[in-house]
């Protein structure tokens, strides 16, 4: 795939409901995108797939929905007060700002990316700039009303530690999921949703004993790699990198990313670290809470380990859409399929009359549509000719047309025509429902 095909993402999302620009009447605001309909539904489906990967099929894992809004020696425990900064460059020529590591040049002699003007670091030198989105709670805009949009899910599952332990008696190892939005000020966003300052994470802090720690770091990393291939990312396109250990963050002792080749190159969509014991003991020092375990078995009491699988909804979502589309020649036409798992589907059945100017041909098929609703996804659609209506369906996904025609009104038998192999059958509407949902099972 080229940049050029990254174009036909794009466009596909906008005019299927997949992904539109936010606020677009307003002229849109960079790097911020909305969800449509099918987006929406193809979205949820994606977080569905890993709460229960993670939660429902598992013993060990609670999940958690904390609030974005947090005391703010959250962010000082967390260390994103402090270290949460790029290190920023003023073009004093265009008056453009620039991460000092996205400047081409060389010692202190660097070109600005835009306007080529030379920037001389001894001149001007890179200032510190921090990623969190700065709040006032409350009615007066002082310093004792700062607050932040959280910057990661994560903090929400470590301040919640104990709650979580004494209401559930958990017992080492266990882990704590949750899905929900973080902020960043990022300085450059870019690659349509990829990074963006408005993001979804998936996140699960996995809390293990320190000698237990490596051994479950592997399996993490395994396990989740797994996951992206179970629900049809191409093999091919995914691999594991491991940090350097110059690479890892303050906090880490080990890190493997989980990459996908996009268009615009190996990118990661998530990492799997072993952030040792830093965040519970950063938190019981500043809040003066004891965050410690007690081990029965080993009758002592320590601070857990944390592995931490941490993803973005927004960036699995993009590699699942780029993965899943393909063009293919059919009778001497381009036929586009979004070849997505039927787990993501936004529309499992799409119900169509074959011809919509029959009142009885269009009554029979409202009612095989509502008879489906309870059983599945499914969406009646006679917005235009049943060549058309395929097309459409095949480039949102979906992955059975069921068409009600005149012999329908005879022999109730409809066509079911499947999304990958275009094969047609003709089934009885009395198993109708069984047919499909077997085969969405
Ligand atoms: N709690 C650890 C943490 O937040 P991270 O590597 O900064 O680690 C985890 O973020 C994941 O969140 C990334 O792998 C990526 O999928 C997603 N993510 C981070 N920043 C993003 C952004 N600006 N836009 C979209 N997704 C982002």
């Amino acid at each position: 795939m080229s940049e050029k095909d990254m174009d036909k993402i794009v466009s596909l999302c906008k005019r299927r409901g997949f992904i539109f620009p936010s606020s677009e009447i307003y002229g849109g605001l960079a790097s911020t995108w909305d969800y449509g309909p099918l987006g929406a539904e193809f979205k949820r489906n994606l977080k569905d797939s890993w709460w229960k990967a993670v939660v429902h099929k598992r013993d060990d894992i609670e999940g958690l929905d904390a609030a974005i809004l947090m005391h703010p020696k959250t962010w000082k425990a967390s260390g994103h007060v402090d270290g949460f900064t790029d290190a920023l460059v003023d073009c004093k020529n265009c008056k453009k700002r620039f991460r000092i590591d996205h400047l081409p040049g060389e010692g202190d002699f660097k070109k600005c990316p835009e306007c080529k003007a030379d920037i001389n670091l001894k001149e001007t030198p890179p200032r510190l700039f921090n990623l969190m989105l700065k709040t006032f709670l409350g009615p007066v805009e002082d310093e004792g009303a700062v607050s932040y949009l959280r910057p990661e899910t994560a903090q929400g599952i470590f301040v919640n530690f104990l709650n979580v332990i004494n209401s559930r008696h958990r017992k080492l190892p266990f882990g704590i999921a949750q899905i929900g939005k973080s902020f960043r000020n990022e300085i450059t966003p870019g690659n349509f949703t990829f990074r963006t300052r408005e993001f979804e994470q998936m996140e699960i802090e996995y809390f293990v004993s320190p000698e237990d720690s490596q051994q479950w770091y592997e399996k993490w990393v395994q396990e989740r790699f797994e996951w992206y291939l179970n629900l049809g990312i191409k093999k091919e396109k995914l691999r594991l990198r491991v940090h350097a250990q110059n690479e890892l963050a303050h906090y880490a002792k080990a890190c493997t990313d989980i990459e996908y080749l996009f268009p615009f190159g190996w990118s990661e969509l998530e990492g799997i670290a072993n952030r040792g014991d830093f965040d519970l003991k950063q938190h019981a020092d500043l809040s003066a809470k004891d965050l410690t375990y007690f081990d029965q078995a080993k009758n002592k009491r320590f601070l857990p380990y944390v592995i931490e699988p941490s993803g973005g909804v927004d960036r699995a979502a993009l590699a699942f859409l780029v993965d899943a589309y393909r063009e293919e020649e059919v009778n001497g036409t381009i036929r586009i399929v979004l070849g997505l798992d039927k787990k993501l589907i936004p529309y499992k059945v799409a119900v169509l009359p074959l011809l919509k100017n029959r009142a009885d041909i269009v009554e029979m098929a409202k009612k095989i549509c509502d008879s489906l609703k309870n059983k599945t996804v499914v969406k009646y659609d006679d917005t235009a000719a049943i060549g058309k209506l395929y097309r459409r369906q095949d480039e949102i996904g979906t992955l059975y047309c069921v068409t009600v025609d005149v012999q329908s009104l005879e022999d109730n038998r409809v066509t079911v025509r499947e999304r990958d192999s275009m094969q047609q059958e003709r089934i009885e509407t009395s198993i109708l429902e069984k047919y499909l949902t077997d085969k969405l099972a």
